[in-house]
């Protein structure tokens, strides 16, 4: 009798367990998604050595000749955005740059939480950066985001709606980045980078 009791006891116990196993490792609320903290620290390091590769881009154009030609001029920003699409391919995130006054359609916000990330920017002025949750086509992760001041040197491409440089006006016929000051908001940096399960 008690041994029968015992068995039935077992029994149960090897048919449930597995089956409360696969429920846990099946669902990823309950085994443990987030962001990988060092895919965190690595986005800010990317975002600030691509941000510094335009600052650095952009003052060397003061070295140049009285009239750059127009390689020299297309060497500041569309090396940018190309090391942003090359960041998302090596990293598996969204790399994107994100202004209401762009200069490249491409560039104008997607969403209302980019919009709102720009006002929340434009409000703030000395706020640099900052994290949210996102979720991006049903997939959660974590969105970083930093802005983009103008500099003295960007104005040379950026400046009065006149002296944009030839091919940017002929290039850019929607063109909405002009008629900035140095420490205006330029636009900003968005990364979004998707949760990896930890299980
Ligand atoms: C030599 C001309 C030139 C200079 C100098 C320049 N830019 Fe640009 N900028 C451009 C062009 C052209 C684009 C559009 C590139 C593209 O098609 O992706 C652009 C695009 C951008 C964008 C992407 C958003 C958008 O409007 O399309 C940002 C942000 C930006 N510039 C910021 C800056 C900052 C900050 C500086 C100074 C540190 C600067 N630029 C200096 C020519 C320039």
């Amino acid at each position: 009798m008690y041994h029968q009791n015992s068995f039935k006891f077992l029994g149960l116990v090897v048919i449930i367990f597995p089956i409360i196993l696969l429920l846990i490792i099946g669902n990823p609320t309950v085994a443990n998604a987030q962001t990988d903290p060092s895919q965190l620290t690595k986005a800010v390091q990317e975002i600030e050595s691509l941000d510094g590769m335009r600052s650095q881009l952009a003052s060397t154009l003061k070295d140049q000749p009285e009239t750059p030609n127009l390689d020299t001029f297309k060497q500041v920003c569309k090396p940018v955005g190309m090391r942003a699409k090359q960041l998302s391919k090596e990293n598996g995130w969204q790399v994107r740059q994100i202004a209401n006054k762009y200069r490249n359609p491409a560039h104008s916000p997607n969403n209302l939480t980019e919009k709102m990330a720009l006002a929340k920017f434009e409000q703030n002025p000395e706020l640099m950066g900052f994290w949210q949750r996102e979720t991006m086509k049903g997939e959660k992760g974590t969105d970083y985001y930093r802005r983009i001041n103008v500099e003295a040197s960007c104005l040379a491409c950026h400046g009065t709606k006149n002296s944009r440089p030839k091919f940017v006006q002929e290039k850019y016929p929607q063109d909405l980045a002009y008629d900035f000051k140095p420490g205006d908001l330029r636009g900003m940096y968005g990364v979004f980078i998707p949760d990896k399960n930890h299980i």
